[in-house]
C-alpha cells in the first residue's frame, strides 16, 4: 500500500471515529433529556385538593404524579389512629396511594365493611389503610403532602406529613 493511500485511509478512519463520538455524544444528550422529568412536569407534580366538599366515610380519588390516592374522610364510628390520620379542622382523613402494597393492583373501598379489598389476591386494608389480612406486606403507603387551611397539597413534605412518618417508623 502507498503511503499517500494509508495516510488517506487513516484520515477517512479518523474522520469516521468523529462523527461517530459527536452523534454519540448528541445521543447520550438527547438520552439524558429523555429520562430528567422536565421543570413543568415538576411543578405540574404538585396536586391540590380542597377537603371541605368531602362527607364523612366519603371516598374522593384524585391522580397523583400518575398514582391514584385514596382521601377518606372517616366517619365518628371509624377507628382513629394516631400514626396514620390525617388531622385538618377536628376531622379526620385517611390519605394514602391507592395501590397495593402487595403487587400494585388498585384497592376499592367497601363502604359496608369499612376495608379496602384488593380483589387481585385477597388483599384487606382497614379504614386507616393498615394491612389486615392476606399477602400485602405492609400499609398502604403514605404520599408526602402538606397542609395548607382545608387544602391538601400532595407531592410537598409539611410538618404534618414529617409527623405521620416520624411516628410510623417509631422515632
Ligand atoms: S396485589 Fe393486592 S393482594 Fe396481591
Amino acid at each position: 500500500m502507498s503511503v499517500e493511500k494509508k495516510d488517506r485511509r487513516s484520515f477517512i478512519g479518523m474522520a469516521f471515529g468523529a462523527v461517530a463520538g459527536v452523534g454519540g455524544a448528541f445521543a447520550l444528550v438527547g438520552m439524558k433529556k429523555a429520562w430528567d422529568p422536565l421543570p413543568s412536569v415538576k411543578a405540574a407534580g404538585v396536586t391540590t385538593v380542597d377537603l371541605s366538599p368531602i362527607k364523612e366515610g366519603e371516598l374522593y380519588q384524585v391522580e397523583w404524579r400518575k398514582k391514584p390516592i385514596f382521601i377518606l374522610k372517616k366517619s365518628k364510628d371509624m377507628q382513629s389512629n394516631p400514626t396514620r390520620d390525617v388531622v385538618v379542622a377536628d376531622a379526620r382523613y385517611t390519605v394514602c396511594i391507592g395501590l397495593c402494597t402487595h403487587l400494585g393492583c388498585i384497592p376499592y373501598w367497601k363502604p359496608s365493611s369499612q376495608q379496602f379489598i384488593c380483589a387481585c389476591h385477597g388483599g384487606i386494608f382497614d379504614s386507616s389503610g393498615i394491612n389486615k389480612f392476606g399477602p400485602p406486606p405492609r400499609p398502604l403507603d403514605i404520599p408526602p403532602f402538606k397542609i395548607d387551611g382545608t387544602k391538601l397539597i400532595l407531592g410537598e413534605e409539611g410538618p404534618e406529613y414529617k409527623k405521620l412518618i416520624a411516628q410510623t417508623k417509631g422515632a
